[in-house]
């Protein structure tokens, strides 16, 4: 049993290196299921609850896919007006009554510290899916599994890593959780690459500083030619004070194949937490590089999968389990 049995995963500060060794394992192993090589029905009779008070196709699907997959059942709740909290329940109370109806909770919501404050009145273990501007530590979790399987191609590690990021660092929480996770690694170089009133909060700052890694910070993407990693983002609009105050950075650090071409290494791998705004004004991702072999961004959806049904089995004390509760695949799939 890991020490992770039992326990709400509430942010990247909670992992070291060992735990995140193991999660990555524990993913891997998932791969036969996820592809419907074979199909488990280890969590059979368990219940997730998925509450996301906040828009999400990918991290909500994602986490209820994972569930499935491992035999579990999923109820669902969405949106903040279609709950008790629109009629002044607190989140104490929504988390004793939720948790009486679920084995394990994935929960996300629009204020920075409200997934912590939920957990403190849930009796099941909570996982974080985003609070606000603050965190998203499985998005972080899924992000570096995704590096460390794209640089294994380039015969790199995570080690001597350079990632430049780029965008809305100030109210990207992925960034924000991917930075702090990469602080446990060694001689990390970051390029940090934004309009300086959206800059990687000072926290965050602090931590890559505190942990020795190298630091560039600028407001222009060029001389990233021995980057290994892109990792884009979208201007979140929706927490900004206003529409037009967004509306003065999308656009800024918009990335197709021409300014790839002429600003990074052939190999750098191309990351993105989706979704990218694809309107005109914005176009953060052209379509023009779908068919580059680095933009990995549907290797991350996928792998999103496998990461958070290794977090499910862990927390849940099943991670043994899994083969012996195998059984065939009958119906056609052409997902292997
Ligand atoms: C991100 C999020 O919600 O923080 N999306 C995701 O979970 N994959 C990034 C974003 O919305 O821009």
């Amino acid at each position: 049993m890991s020490h992770f049995t039992g326990h709400h995963i509430l942010s990247v500060n909670q992992f070291e290196r060992e735990a995140i060794e193991k999660i990555f394992t524990v993913a891997h192993s998932m791969e036969p299921y996820a592809r419907r090589q074979k199909r488990t029905s280890v969590l059979t009779g368990a219940i997730l609850g998925n509450l996301f008070f906040e828009p999400s196709t990918r991290t909500r699907v994602s986490f209820g896919t994972a569930f499935n997959l491992l035999g579990g059942e999923v109820r669902e709740t969405t949106g903040m007006s279609n709950s008790a909290l629109a009629k002044g329940e607190s989140l104490y109370d929504t988390a004793r009554v939720l948790s009486g109806y679920s084995d394990i909770i994935a929960m996300r919501h629009p204020q920075a510290g409200s997934v912590k404050e939920f957990a403190e009145g849930s009796r099941v273990p909570v996982i974080n899916g985003g609070d606000g501007a603050n965190e998203h530590p499985t998005q972080a979790l899924l992000d570096l599994y995704t590096i460390q399987r794209e640089l294994e191609y380039n015969g790199k590690g995570i080690d001597g890593l350079h990632i430049a990021m780029i965008g809305d660092l100030r109210y990207g929480r992925t960034v924000h959780s991917l930075s702090k996770l990469l602080c446990l690694y060694k001689n990390i170089h970051f390029t940090l690459i934004s309009p300086a009133e959206l800059a990687m909060p000072d926290n965050v700052i602090a931590a890559i500083e505190n942990a020795g890694h190298r630091l560039t910070v600028t407001d222009h993407i060029d001389g990233m030619v021995d980057a290994d990693i892109c990792y884009q983002t979208r201007i979140q609009e929706e927490r900004f004070p206003s529409q037009d105050e967004a509306n003065k950075y999308r656009g800024r650090f918009r990335l197709n194949q021409t300014i790839y071409t002429r600003h990074f290494q052939s190999k750098t791998v191309i990351m993105h937490p989706l979704p990218r705004d694809s309107r005109t004004e914005a176009n953060e991702l052209d379509n023009d590089l779908n068919s580059n072999p680095n933009l990995a961004i549907f290797r991350q959806t996928d792998n999103g999968v496998l990461v958070r049904m290794a977090l499910f089995a862990i927390t849940l004390g099943v991670e043994h389990l899994v083969s012996k509760y195998e059984h065939d695949v009958v119906w056609y799939t052409n997902k292997s």
